[in-house]
């Protein structure tokens, strides 16, 4: 059964620097997603740092959350029914190498830290994201 859900979507400093965030506003909006709120704002390292936390142990984190921090990004929520889902079809792979035709992160991601979108991956971790962003 199809059910009502928002996911975290953020439009990554790769692509805000590249002047990419309307064009993936209106790849969600064409797809059937409501944009129900979003912001353009910059991280600091230790805002990055607790957003990315699950990633603590990985050996990529530290230059994760420089990157995130290091330029504008653009935070939205996305509402749609199963949109958590359908949100990770249409960003594709987290390497853009591996994204199938037709995902946003085949078309615009440069590399895998470089992959020009996040989506969160659970409804439990979305609420927890659209909380980090949007709770005051
Ligand atoms: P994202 O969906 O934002 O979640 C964590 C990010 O870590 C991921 O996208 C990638 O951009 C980045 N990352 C860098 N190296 C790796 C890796 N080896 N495996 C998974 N994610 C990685």
């Amino acid at each position: 059964m199809n059910k009502i859900e928002q996911t975290l979507s953020i439009i990554k400093p790769d692509a805000v620097e590249r002047n990419l965030d309307k064009e993936i506003k209106e790849i969600f909006k064409d797809k059937g997603f409501n944009i129900t709120k979003e912001k353009k704002i910059q991280v600091s390292k230790v805002e990055a740092e607790q957003f990315y936390k699950v990633h603590e142990t990985k050996p990529f984190y530290n230059d994760l959350c420089a990157y995130l921090s290091s330029g504008p990004i653009v935070v939205m929520i996305l509402e749609k029914d199963n949109a958590v889902l359908e949100n990770r079809e249409l960003m594709g792979a987290t390497n853009p190498k591996d994204a199938k035709d037709g995902t946003i992160r085949k078309k615009f991601g440069i590399s895998i830290d470089k992959n020009s979108i996040h989506g969160s991956d659970s409804i439990e971790n979305a609420k927890k994201e659209i909380d980090f962003f949007f709770k005051y």
